[in-house]
């Protein structure tokens, strides 16, 4: 099966509201029309999502949002609730990113919870999980991310899981500019794969995209995309760039 094949960019706590309109032009100036074989999505802080929203009216990049909380409304000083990102015109999340699991205490079971709440609203949920440097040295790369893709995939049903991506992201690999190689990151695709076929079934895991991220740049993207198991990028610093963006999105031209 060919999956369609989903590049995010995220931006994490950069850009004001008049530089998200700023990048966003560009980026639609440079993408508006980009190829129907793939998805272009960047994900601004909260404060510029409905900015961002409007600078991309009309084009083919949508909005997604950095988290999302799993309550509707409530006493959570600082959370949002994901009602809150489809008004300010989000079609997309990113959940479990490891800078939440490691710096705010993000559990696997928060993680699940957002993830359910996301897609309970309609929104398309990227799921991030990867492995820190020293479980890769002690040889647990695997089973962590299949504990991480369990509790996340566990509770939510064949039809939810069909508006999830998986991002595999090795936190050793984040923001460090030393990405995983292609067949680092196609093994540990193939086995989440196996993970969605054990929770969900066969055609769930042959539908399921899983985005690779971690230091993904102009140069590295086409050799990790021709991985069979490796259908989009979770794009953090060179999203930030509209023309080495741009070049990721076109990767393979
Ligand atoms: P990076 O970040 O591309 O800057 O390594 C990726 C991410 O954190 O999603």
């Amino acid at each position: 099966m060919s999956r369609t094949a989903v590049i995010a960019g995220n931006w994490k706590m950069h850009g004001t509201v008049a530089q998200t309109r700023e990048l966003a032009a560009a980026l639609v100036e440079r993408l508006g029309s980009a190829a129907k074989d793939r998805q272009v999505v960047i994900a601004p802080p909260f404060t510029s999502l409905q900015a961002a929203a409007e600078a991309v009216r009309g084009s083919a990049i949508e909005i997604g949002a950095q988290n999302v909380h799993w309550e509707a409304s409530g006493a959570f000083t600082g959370e949002i609730a994901a009602a809150m990102l489809v008004e300010a015109g989000c079609r997309w999340v990113i959940v479990g990113h490891s800078e939440r699991r490691q710096r705010f205490g993000e559990t696997d079971a928060d993680v699940a919870r957002r993830a359910r709440a996301a897609l309970a609203a309609g929104l398309r949920t990227i799921i991030c999980l990867g492995e820190t440097l020293g479980e890769r040295d002690g040889g647990l790369t695997l089973d962590v991310v299949r504990r991480q893709a369990r509790a996340a995939l566990l509770d939510l049903g064949a039809a939810a899981i069909r508006n999830v991506c998986i991002a595999y992201e090795p936190v050793w690999a984040i923001g460090t500019g030393r990405a995983a190689t292609p067949e680092q990151a196609e093994e540990v695709h193939g086995k989440l794969r196996e993970v969605v076929a054990e929770v969900a079934g066969g055609n769930e895991a042959e539908r399921v995209r899983i985005l690779y991220g971690g230091s993904v740049k102009p140069e590295n993207v086409d050799s990790l995309m021709a991985q069979p198991d490796i259908d989009g990028a979770l794009v953090g610093g060179a999203s930030l760039d509209a023309e080495s963006f741009a070049r990721i999105v076109e990767f393979g031209a």
